[in-house]
């Protein structure tokens, strides 16, 4: 809490669009990591916050909105970093205040997830951390190491396993156009990759995860921004950022046929406004694709996109 009693932020701060009207409290500062194409760390030094003051937070949130908030998102970057017990210890004490709280979330490197136990996981999820946003960013493990993300496809895939099974909703990104323009081999890797790394951690049952698709966007601060300044970095145009995923959604196929996984590119940041269940509604997505390849002017203009 800041000392005239409001909720205190270190903006700027990020969080997923489906948090939007979420109680946001900060309760990391920034990210351990540094991916070549993002600024949640950019002026930002790490840190967890003092538990005492991130419940102060809570306390001056239930006197300013009341008891009725129903979704809470732990800021920064990677929030799941946070050591289990003090991460555990807030999201408690934020069930205990806020009795219709039906979920908190965090964002989650696949790192931060693998280094905790299952049990520590069951114990974050019982305390209601109930959905993590990862980002994946690619399967392609060549990718994933030219952008310094810092993760393999396995790990990717040994943490969307181990939420599975804590029973914490997974919510992962992709980035379409992240090897940028004119690499067409390492495209299509990236496509199939993302695609395979997809289908291998499709839980066998019913339940809800989500997977979403951003289109690359080049912040000024950040590494890429630096090799797009050099010339060594050119962005991928609209026409082979919609190939990219066409090939990546005819690459879905999972073994689970009741699987219900929500697919979204219609971020800000996408040309295209795509929303479907996988793989159910593969084949209209595939024809909305198609329709946005061969109708040009109905994609987002490029003035319009953002993070
Ligand atoms: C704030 S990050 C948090 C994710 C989490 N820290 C992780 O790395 O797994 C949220 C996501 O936004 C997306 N993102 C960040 N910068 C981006 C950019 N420049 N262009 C497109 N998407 C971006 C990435 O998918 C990233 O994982
Ligand atoms: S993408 Fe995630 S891990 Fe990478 S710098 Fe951004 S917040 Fe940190």
């Amino acid at each position: 809490m800041s000392d005239n009693g409001s909720i205190y932020y270190c903006r700027p701060v990020f969080r997923p669009p489906s948090e939007a009207h979420s109680l946001l409290i900060q309760l990391t500062e920034g990210c351990t990591f540094k991916c070549d194409f993002c600024m949640s760390n950019l002026r930002k030094e790490f840190k967890v916050r003092d538990i005492k003051k991130v419940k102060q937070d809570l306390d001056a949130a239930r006197t300013q909105y009341g008891p009725s908030v129903s979704r809470i998102f732990f800021l920064d970057g990677n929030a799941m970093v946070t050591p289990a017990e003090k991460l555990i210890e807030v999201t408690k004490y934020a069930n205990d205040l806020f009795p219709n709280l039906e979920r908190c979330g965090v964002y989650a490197h696949s790192k931060d997830i693998i280094k905790k136990t299952d049990e520590q996981l069951r114990a974050l999820s019982e305390a209601g951390l109930k959905i993590a946003y990862i980002g994946f960013e690619s399967g392609y493990n060549k990718l994933l190491q030219q952008v310094h993300k810092h993760a393999v496809k396995e790990d990717h895939i040994k943490a969307s396993k181990k939420l599975f099974e804590a029973d914490i909703t997974l919510s992962a990104t992709l980035i379409n156009g992240l090897g940028g323009a004119n690499h067409p081999e390492l495209s299509r890797k990236h496509a199939i990759e993302s695609a395979d790394l997809v289908n291998k951690i499709c839980p066998d049952d019913d339940r809800t995860w989500y997977i979403a698709f951003l289109s690359l966007m080049v912040p000024p601060g950040t590494e890429i921004f630096k090799q797009k300044q050099q010339g060594e970095f050119k962005e991928m145009p609209s026409d082979q950022i919609l190939k990219e995923l066409k090939t990546f959604i005819e690459h879905i196929n999972f073994q689970n046929k009741n699987a219900h996984c929500v697919f979204r590119s219609n971020h800000a940041s996408n040309y295209l406004p795509i929303k479907g269940v996988l793989e159910q509604d593969k084949k209209k997505i595939l024809d909305v694709i198609e329709y946005g390849l061969t109708h040009r002017e109905t994609l987002r203009p490029e003035g319009y996109r953002g993070l």
